[in-house]
């Protein structure tokens, strides 16, 4: 039997290609291996301020993003977190074996106190324990996740480990697995793609979006005139090349470059036409499943009642474990 394992999805809306190569492009590889439940965490979106009326199209958008990125309702679980009561149920007890401390010293935590000192809830601070009953109520041994989560995947390995030898050996010790996640910058050149740095290519960019986004661009910037030789080693486009075009377009516009053979207009529209290939159908795909959200709405319910079946077990077992008494019928 396909093992399964558990990975969050923020419902933050829309999706860029960083996301995609660093994150999703795997977990859609490992669904014919695992039997993975994607959840779609809103109770972690809410531990920040938030809109409610925005909320349900955020969902059904990180839905129909996944879905259009290849994640196989056949396959795999998509499901809301919320509609899963276990998840909730798990934190509570695990909040029981964490030591306030060591919750205060999680760097995500940290920054977040930093940056937005009055608004820090309960919730907050408790995020990570959250995330642990995520991962651990699925017997979860690996998590794919970005780099910036690895603080979260050490704390549950110690909460594991934790309940494992005060109430008897019950969950894995859950092991990370980086994406491969082309270390992509954004349109800047400078820094990581983020949304609050307005620096993105996103998933649903209209091919028109994207043709502004790539002619303004940064490149080489010691490639000031047409004539100007450039080293493609340090310009932001030809690392957009390595990722979207064949090898022989990566040779042909490295040599060109370099000779000033062609100029970076020219690279760049092959860059473009790449990248158009790539992202409109996810684009167009995506606009299908929105188009009916009624469909969306009933995967995610019936993931809700699948992840359910196997979250009941694992609390049945951790509830014997712990002496609670048993929930007759
Ligand atoms: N914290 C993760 C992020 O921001 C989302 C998340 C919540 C998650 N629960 C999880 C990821 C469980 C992996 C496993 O990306």
């Amino acid at each position: 039997m396909r093992k399964h394992f558990f990975s969050g999805i923020q419902p933050s809306g829309r999706l860029h290609i960083g996301n995609y190569l660093g994150a999703i492009k795997q977990w859609i590889g490992l669904q014919d291996q695992y039997a993975p439940i994607f959840g779609i965490v809103d109770y972690h979106a809410i531990t920040v301020p938030y809109e409610p009326g925005r909320m349900p199209m955020r969902v059904l958008d990180a839905a129909a993003a996944y879905l259009a990125a290849g994640v196989d309702p056949e396959k795999s679980i998509l499901m809301v977190q919320s509609h899963v009561p276990e998840h909730t149920e798990l934190a509570w007890v695990l909040n029981c074996l964490t030591p306030m401390g060591r919750l205060s010293r999680i760097p995500t935590f940290k920054d977040k106190v930093r940056q937005t000192p009055g608004q820090v809830s309960m919730g907050l601070f408790d995020y990570p324990v959250l995330m642990a009953a995520d991962i651990l109520l699925y017997k979860s041994e690996i998590v794919p996740v970005g780099e910036d989560q690895i603080p979260h995947l050490e704390f549950t390995r110690e909460i594991a480990r934790k309940f494992n030898t005060t109430f008897g050996d019950t969950f894995p010790e859950p092991a990370e697995v980086l994406g491969k996640g082309a270390k992509l910058l954004g349109l800047d050149g400078e820094f990581k793609m983020s949304k609050s740095l307005d620096n993105c290519i996103y998933l649903d960019d209209t091919d028109e979006e994207l043709r502004k986004k790539i002619a303004t661009a940064k490149t080489d910037p010691a490639r000031k005139r047409r004539d100007d030789p450039g080293d493609p080693d340090i310009c932001n486009i030809f690392s957009y090349h390595k990722i979207f075009s064949t090898e022989e377009e990566q040779s042909r516009c490295a040599e060109g470059c370099r000779t000033a053979g062609i100029g970076c207009v020219e690279c760049k529209r092959i860059l473009l036409e790449r990248m158009i290939e790539m992202i409109a159908p996810l684009r167009e795909k995506r606009e299908e499943y929105l188009a009916e959200p009624d469909h969306i709405m009933e995967v995610l319910a019936d993931g809700a009642d699948r992840a359910r079946a196997i979250a009941r077990e694992t609390m049945g077992e951790v509830r014997e474990r712990m002496g609670l008494a048993p929930r007759e019928r």
